[in-house]
Order: structure tokens, then sequence, then C-alpha cells
């Protein structure tokens, strides 16, 4: 089929880039030139593991185009995906303005009868007015629009598109329905199940779906929470609750709070959406309150716990709001490294991908590009981002290297006894201190939870 993706951002790319690996060709509009011109020689603005191999190879194949002309864009597709940008507005609604401006700019040229397809995320009712607005400036109602909501996450985006768990596609009328459940056949026929519903309902399942997941975080992060103060095991608690199918084990790693382009703004409109229609949804709206104050709170804990309320040098290792992305979208380093600058902290900060976007977003922080050299003289090391970097640091040399010793595991990626063996204090999420662990490792084989160390649970209730 032909194509149209009109922008350029994660969604529209990873959609992009593998329709053209599926016979179908692409083509790509953004209102962005000089992006469009990187893209057109292979080049990727963003990071994502596996896209810029596959940009490139669809480019050579000629399966995909990016075009800096719209009309030349949309005039021949069969199939028009809007991928641009929603982002929040300060009261909590999303801006729409730019699916506003796409659909009037392609509401001429589009052939007769094109689908024009909503990828972006949106509130529940946008389909029917884009329509609405297209078939006014057409002059002609033959245009529908369908809501097709991406469940992909950043760093596996392109993996999740061709793997889904499921495929939603909204659609009032059988034809519209029809022409997308053609276009996802080479996925559906791999036995993944397309959802086929109504716009409305198609809208309301991708705010739904995102604000139960970010509900499982904020749910475990409250239990680590409980882990802490009664010397539990958040990892072990974790892997027992998900051990029955009803509940899984996804999305039940504890951290410093959910962050990206998606969950908190997300959750912001779905609580907004909740308000103005007169069905309040409590729980993420304290969802939303306990996320906001966790970064706050883990703060607090990297000051009172590392002794530095009269200042020093904090190491901050990840500001990506997680692994594999260059993102710092509502990162939780943006919200705890100002916490820790306000009371004098000196912060040096390293990310594998990720500082070029933190400089434009934070002043006065050490930009380091290697985990050693930001642990150099600082008291505490902190580690926000679950990079594979970080897994594999050699905690001897850090250890070396800090001039205090203590070790905030905010994504509990090592383990507290052999933390604890190069003479550094542990301090991780939802878990007993290295010391108890050895004791109980000594004493009954590693195999039961940790009794009550005190000097951890002291850290925790600070
Ligand atoms: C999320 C959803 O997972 C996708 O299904 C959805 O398509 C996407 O939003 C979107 O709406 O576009 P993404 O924001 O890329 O994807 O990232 P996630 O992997 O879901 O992580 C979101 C946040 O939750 C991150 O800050 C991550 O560190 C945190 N998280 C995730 C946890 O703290 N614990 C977990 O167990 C999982």
């Amino acid at each position: 089929m032909k194509i149209a993706v009109i922008g350029a951002g994660y969604v529209g790319l990873t959609t992009a880039v593998c329709l053209a690996q599926q016979d179908n060709a692409v083509r790509v509009y953004d209102i962005d030139s000089s992006r469009l011109e990187k893209l057109a020689t292979g080049k990727l603005p963003i990071f994502e593991p596996g896209l810029e191999k596959a940009t490139r190879s669809a480019l050579m194949r000629g399966a995909l185009k990016f075009s800096s002309s719209v009309e030349e864009c949309v005039r021949s597709a069969d199939i028009v995906f809007l991928t641009v940008g929603t982002p929040p507005l300060a009261d909590g609604q999303i801006d729409l303005s730019f699916i506003r401006s796409a659909a009037r700019q392609i509401a001429l040229p589009l052939k007769p009868a094109t689908v024009v397809v909503i990828k972006s995320t949106v509130t529940a009712g946008t389909c029917r007015k884009i329509a609405d607005l297209i078939a006014r400036k057409r002059k002609a109602a033959d245009i529908t629009v369908a809501s097709n909501p991406e469940f992909l996450r950043e760093g596996s985006a392109m993996a999740d598109f061709l793997n889904p768990d499921r495929i939603v596609v909204g659609a009032d009328d059988p034809r519209t329905a029809a022409i997308l459940a053609k276009l996802y056949r080479p996925i559906t026929l791999r036995g993944v199940r397309l959802l086929s519903t109504s716009t409305r309902n198609a809208e309301l399942i991708k705010y739904a779906a995102n604000a139960f997941l970010a509900l499982k975080i904020g749910f475990i992060n409250d239990v680590a929470e409980l882990c802490e103060h009664m010397d539990g095991d958040i990892a072990e608690v974790a892997e027992g609750i998900g051990l029955d199918k009803r509940i899984g084990h996804s999305f039940l790693a504890p951290g410093p709070g959910f962050g990206g382009s998606c969950f908190p703004k997300d959750t912001r409109a779905f609580a907004m959406t909740g308000r103005q229609n007169g069905a309040p949804q409590r729980l993420i709206e304290t969802l939303i309150a306990q996320n906001d104050e966790r970064k706050a709170r883990l703060a607090s804990r990297i000051l009172n716990a590392g002794s530095l309320s009269g200042g020093g040098k904090v190491a901050v290792l990840g500001l990506a709001f997680k692994a594999n992305t260059d993102d710092v979208r509502e990162s939780p380093a943006l919200a705890i490294i100002p916490h820790l600058q306000k009371a004098g902290v000196r912060v040096r900060a390293h990310d594998p991908k990720a500082i070029a976007n933190a400089r434009d977003l934070l002043s006065d922080v050490d930009w380091l590009d290697c985990p050693y050299e930001a642990a150099r003289g600082a008291q505490a090391v902190v580690i926000l981002t679950e990079w594979d970097d970080y897994r594999c640091l050699q905690l001897r040399r850090l250890a070396r290297l800090m001039s205090g010793s203590t070790l905030f595991d905010f994504r509990n990626l090592f383990d507290p006894a052999e933390v604890a063996e190069h003479g550094l204090r542990y301090v991780g999420i939802g878990r007993p201190a290295a010391a108890s662990r050895r004791r109980l490792k000594s004493r009954a084989g590693g195999h039961m939870v940790a009794p009550l160390d005190k000097s951890a649970a002291a850290i925790w209730q600070s």
C-alpha cells in the first residue's frame, strides 16, 4: 500500500520504517526540514536501537522516502498516519494544535476516500473532531479518520511494533476497519490479535493502558517503601506476587518513579478527562502526586543518608528516563538534581547517550563522559537509569575514586553484598543492606529474607 506518515518522531519513524519493511511504499513528512534533510541521509535525530540501520536499508531499497512537501507526501497515499506530538499543557490537558494543523495541511491534497489514522496519543473524541475538520475543509465527507494507538516503548520500539501483544484499530465504519486490517496482515498472520473497535474506545484504551501500567509501577514503589520500613526485600515480594498469572511480573520493577514522554503526560490527561466528564480517576490522581513526591523524597534521602545537607559532591549516573534511549523528558534526574543543587551539592553527571539533551534543561552541572570520572571526589554515587554500562561498573575502581562511600542504587542493579565487599555502603530500593544479607547468607545459605538491619531501616525512615 502507499503510506504517508506525518511527523518524524519516535512513533512516526518506527511506524514508517516497519511498514516499509513490509512491502509498503512509505513517505514521511515533518514540519522540521533540517530533520528531514538528516533523515534522508540515514541519520536519525534520536537514539533508538536498530532504527537507524533499518532506516538506511529502507532508504536504499527505495521503500522509504522523506519529503519536505506535505502535498507530495500525501497525494497518492491510501493511508495517512498522523504521528505528530501532543505535548502537555500546564493544566494537565494535551495540546492538540499539531494534530489540527497537520489535518488542515493534508485535507485538500488527499485523494478521495483516503484513510487518515491518528497514532499520536489523543483524548477520546479527537478522531471525530478531526474527521469533521477535514470534511469542512474539503467540503466533502469522503475521508475517514481512524484511531490506531501505539504501544511501543522507547528503547525497543521496532520490536514492539513488529511483535505487539495486540493491535488496536478504532474505526467507525467497516471499510476503514478492513483497510487497516489488511495493512496489518503481515503481523496478524503470525497470530497477533487485532482488536477492532470504535474510534472512541481505541482512544480510551490507549490512556487506560498507560494509566494501568503506571499504576503497577506506583504500587510496587509504595510496597518497596513498606519493605524498607519492615526490612522486607522487594525483589522477592515482586517475584512472589508476579507468579500469580493475573498479576504477572512486568512493570513491577521499583525505581525512582516513572518518567518519559508518555506516562506522566498521559496520566495527567487521563485524570483531567475523568474530572471533565464527571468520572474522577481517583487512583490515578493519587498516583500522579505519589510519583512527583517520590523524586523529592529520594533527593532528601540522598542528602540525609549521604551526610550532604551542608553541600559536597555527588555523582549522578543516568539522565535518560530509562535505559536505551537518549530521551530525558520528565526523567527522575531532572527532578532530583535540582533538589541536590538547592542544598548546595555539586553534581557531576554521566549518561551514555542523554548528556546532550540534559544539558539544555539543567545548569551548573559538571558533565562527564565517563562514569568513573563522574565519581572522582564524590561523597556519593547515585544510579538513576538502568543502563547496562552501570551494571558492569568495577566497584573497586569506583570506591577508590570516591571521597565518600555511599552507593545509592535506585534501580537495584547491584547485589548489596558485593557492593559491601568493595567497601561501599549500599542503599538500594526496598531491600536490606549488604551487611544483613551477608549475615543471612552465612547462616541460611541466602535463601531467606534478611533480618532487620537497623542502619538500613534508619536510612529509609529518614
Ligand atoms: C510507555 C509504554 O510502556 C508503551 O506501551 C507506550 O506505547 C508508550 O509509553 C507511549 O505511550 O508511547 P515508554 O514511555 O517508552 O513506553 O517507557 P516504559 O518502558 O513504559 O517506561 C516508562 C517509565 O516507567 C520509565 O521511567 C521506566 O523507568 C519506568 N518503569 C517501567 C519502572 O519504574 N518500573 C517498571 O517496572 C517499568
